[in-house]
């Protein structure tokens, strides 16, 4: 069979390699089917991630915040903190921070239990040693304190016009009914019972969200400098809390 044109060279080899007769595969791929979940795994930030219906396809935004997160952890000198990792679906954010600054404690809960085996299995494949948790952020009862939170929470309401892929997703992994900041502010509440004297808080958000976001984070940190910084397109993408 010829490589359709939709379809990369590289991604049509592993497709090959995994699949006798390809002709299903191309169909739902064609049908929108995220290729992502064919192939099994992706790339993310150089390390391999496995990847099911029961995570969320890990984005190349987060891999954004990752970095950034890097930077700050790096100049807060926080490189033996203690982390939490709130809805960590396929691990990926918590698998790069321990790989890349080792000296970190990382936790990491969702509330899907499936996600949480599909992260388990990846912190194996990677060779680290994290604290994946079943867990709801909204009947959070850790008891530890933490140096750094760190999250990528469901943000789109259902009504937002989002691209036909998404619908392959896990929808809670996605979706927020009612406030749409509801996730951001449970954040909050939680940072202020958990977080140690000098922190950093560390957001992925919707684009549109930005203001309304700082405005309150200020509710909860008054004294925290708050920032709002933007991915590659120039969108605000991430939030930023910092005490020091
Ligand atoms: C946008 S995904 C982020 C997944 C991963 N951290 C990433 O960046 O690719 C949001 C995650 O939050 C989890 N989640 C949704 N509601 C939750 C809740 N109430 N408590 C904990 N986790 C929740 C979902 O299962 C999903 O894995």
């Amino acid at each position: 069979m010829n490589r359709p044109q939709n379809i990369s060279k590289k991604d049509f080899q592993l497709l090959q390699e995994k699949y006798s007769n390809l002709d299903d595969v191309i169909n739902k791929i064609n049908n929108g089917y995220p290729i992502q979940y064919l192939i099994g795994n992706v790339d993310f930030y150089g390390y391999l991630i496995k990847v099911n219906p029961n995570v969320l396809i890990p984005r190349f935004e987060t891999e954004g915040l990752v970095e950034k997160t890097i930077d700050y952890i790096k100049k807060m000198d926080l490189c033996n903190a203690s982390v939490l990792d709130i809805g960590t679906g396929s691990g990926c954010i918590s698998i790069v921070l321990k790989k890349e600054l080792p000296s970190l404690e990382v936790t990491a809960i969702d509330k899907s239990r499936l996600a949480i085996r599909t992260a388990k299995n990846n912190g194996k494949l990677n060779k680290v040693d994290i604290n994946f948790i079943s867990k709801d952020l909204f009947k959070f009862n850790l008891v530890n304190n933490y140096d750094v939170i760190i999250s990528n929470p469901p943000y789109i309401s259902p009504g937002d016009k989002v691209s036909d892929e998404l619908k392959y997703e896990p929808y809670n992994a996605i979706y927020v009914l009612g406030n749409p900041l509801k996730y951001y502010e449970e954040i909050f509440k939680i940072g202020n019972k958990v977080l140690n004297e000098k922190y950093l808080i560390a957001l992925e958000i919707d684009e549109d969200q930005g203001n309304n976001l700082k405005r309150l984070a200020k509710k909860y940190y008054s004294n925290a400098k708050i920032i709002l910084d933007k991915d590659l397109a120039g969108k605000d993408r991430y939030l930023f809390i910092i005490n020091e």
